[in-house]
């Protein structure tokens, strides 16, 4: 197993299809004809077994403001990994790889948004409910700047000495 980091123009149509793939089969609910949900991450990471692609994590390097706080972070987007390499702890050695590249690069936090937290929690995220400033964008559309309250669904890892500020989270984009 083999963990490669790939700036986005450096993904081949090869790697672009089976992201398409795996990312279809992960999550059944929301299959899109393309190797991303809303937008291009920056970069990303993918776990290959033998040439093919076992698991991925997409990042989106944002400043955001949190309150009257500027912080950098990575947005972990997209991790999934094949029905046949789960349990093998592929999701935990992506993440124990961002986190690093984030603390040796000044990042300030990790943020992602999931339902099902178990696999973040093991990992040092933990969970907050903020009030979040986000673009609504969906299928090559935006409608424009929304504030909602998000409960027990997003998720924050600290990678550098700075604490979570309080206040409203504006990501100053779409929500990853
Ligand atoms: C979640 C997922 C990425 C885990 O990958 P993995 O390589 O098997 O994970 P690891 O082996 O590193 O860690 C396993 C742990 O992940 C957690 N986990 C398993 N399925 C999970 C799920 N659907 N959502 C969240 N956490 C999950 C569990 O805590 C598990 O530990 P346990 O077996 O002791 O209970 C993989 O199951 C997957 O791709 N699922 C479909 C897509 C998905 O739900 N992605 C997460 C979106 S937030």
């Amino acid at each position: 197993m083999r963990i490669e980091l790939k700036i986005e123009h450096e993904i081949d149509s090869d790697q672009h299809d089976q992201i398409t793939s795996l990312r279809n089969k992960s999550f059944p609910d929301a299959p899109r004809e393309r190797s991303y949900f809303k937008q291009l991450p920056h970069f990303r990471l993918l776990a290959e077994d033998n040439g093919i692609l076992a698991g991925h994590l997409g990042v989106d390097h944002r400043i955001i403001r949190v309150g009257g706080t500027i912080l950098s972070i990575f947005g972990v987007i997209d991790l999934f990994v094949s029905d046949q390499h789960q349990g093998k702890g592929i999701a935990t050695s992506l993440l124990a790889q961002i986190t690093e590249l984030a603390e040796q690069k000044g990042i300030d936090f990790l943020l992602l948004h999931a339902v099902d937290g178990r696999l973040y929690l093991k990992n040092g995220f933990r969970v907050i409910s903020p009030y979040l400033k986000s673009l609504w964008l969906c299928d090559f559309e935006n409608y424009g700047v929304g504030i909602e309250r998000l409960d027990n669904i997003i998720y924050i890892k600290s990678t550098s000495d700075k604490a979570w500020p309080d206040g409203t989270v504006d990501i100053m984009g779409y929500l990853f």
